[in-house]
């Protein structure tokens, strides 16, 4: 039974957990290139801070975790997280974006630790281009993380794609090729507006219909795949002569606010309702402050109550959150 709902009937079972805000890289639609305003360690959640939230969640209804940055793979011995979350009982399902630089070396780790569920970010299969949208020349790392992950058999592994208008057109289809090839998805996100330097706007929003036409004249036809879970925010697709998927999160242009399940907390411990929100609950404040497990999850109950009907890009009054995506974890 779940104790997180608000007032538009929406159930939360789906806590996303950002372990740290710094990043290996640069993607320049995410971070400056000398980004300086990361958290002090000592404000950054302990594993066991976390690990105390996530009880008090599942008490809530809490089932499904993801971890996210930043970087996740920066945080120091995250397998040792990733195994005492998934000892909590009634946690379902642990799941972790990346972008991949460090996936080759901690791929098996994370797999011992009981990790099956990865999304590696990936732009672009072109060296160059990668170097021009994060900065760094890792494009080989991330590719061979993710070799690493299908050898030891994770599944389903996907990759995340930023859909950035006059940027990354000439990537869409290689990617889905390379996807094709590999059994992997290819789940290209609408470009929302969570980057640090105001880059956004509607005109850089590679739409999702667009998407699809293009794939469709260079691939092939695709239809969409039935019965999908209305509450997983990517449309899915299938290309009709049976090779393989692709995702499309259209955020922008087609908003899935009334079907959302996921709650936030941020690495230095504060609770977001939503990845826009504009106020957030400190609690770790509260966890450091010596509050009992009944007066956080009283809280937590109560700011999801008041969740906000979703975020409203498309409108004239639309005031991006006081974070950028890196300090929120997307
Ligand atoms: N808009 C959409 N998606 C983004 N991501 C990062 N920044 C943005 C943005 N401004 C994606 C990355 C990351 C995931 C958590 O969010 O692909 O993997
Ligand atoms: Fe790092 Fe992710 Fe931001 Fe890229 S999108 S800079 S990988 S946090």
């Amino acid at each position: 039974m779940s104790h997180l709902v608000d007032t538009f009937g929406r159930v939360h079972d789906n806590l996303r957990i950002s372990v740290t805000d710094r990043c290996n890289i640069r993607c320049y639609y995410c971070m400056p290139e000398h980004a300086t305003d990361f958290q002090p360690r000592s404000e950054i959640l302990t594993f066991e801070e976390v690990e105390r939230f996530v009880r008090v969640a599942v008490g809530l209804g809490v089932k499904k975790i993801r971890l996210t940055g930043g970087e996740p793979l920066l945080r120091r011995d995250l397998p040792v997280l990733v195994e005492k979350l998934a000892a909590v009982p009634g946690i379902r399902d642990i799941a972790l974006t990346t972008n991949g630089v460090l996936l080759e070396g901690l791929a098996k780790p994370l797999y011992d630790a009981g990790l099956r569920r990865i999304n590696v970010h990936l732009d672009t299969l072109d060296r160059e281009r990668f170097r021009q949208i994060t900065r760094r020349d890792d494009l080989d790392k991330v590719l061979r993380g993710i070799d690493a992950c299908q050898e030891l058999g994770y599944g389903p592994i996907k990759i995340n794609t930023v859909a950035v208008k006059n940027l990354i057109e000439p990537d869409i289809v290689p990617l889905a090729r390379f996807g094709r090839e590999r059994g992997i998805e290819i789940r290209y996100i609408e470009f929302m507006p969570l980057d640090s330097q105001s880059l956004w706007d509607l005109n850089r929003v590679l739409l999702m219909d667009d998407m699809i036409a293009m794939l469709t004249r260079e691939i092939g036809p695709l239809e969409a795949i039935p019965d999908q879970d209305p509450r997983a925010p990517a449309t899915e697709f299938r290309f009709l002569d049976g090779v393989g998927s692709v995702g499309f999160v259209a955020s922008v242009s087609k908003p899935f606010c009334l079907n959302c399940n996921r709650i936030r907390l941020t690495a230095d411990g504060h609770f977001r309702y939503c990845l826009f929100a504009i106020e957030e609950m400190n609690v770790k404040a509260m966890i450091r402050g010596g509050a009992s497990d009944a007066e956080i999850a009283e809280a937590v109950q109560a700011n999801v109550r008041a969740k906000w009907i979703g975020h409203q890009i498309n409108s004239a009054q639309f005031v991006p959150p006081p974070r950028p995506m890196y300090a929120i974890g997307g």
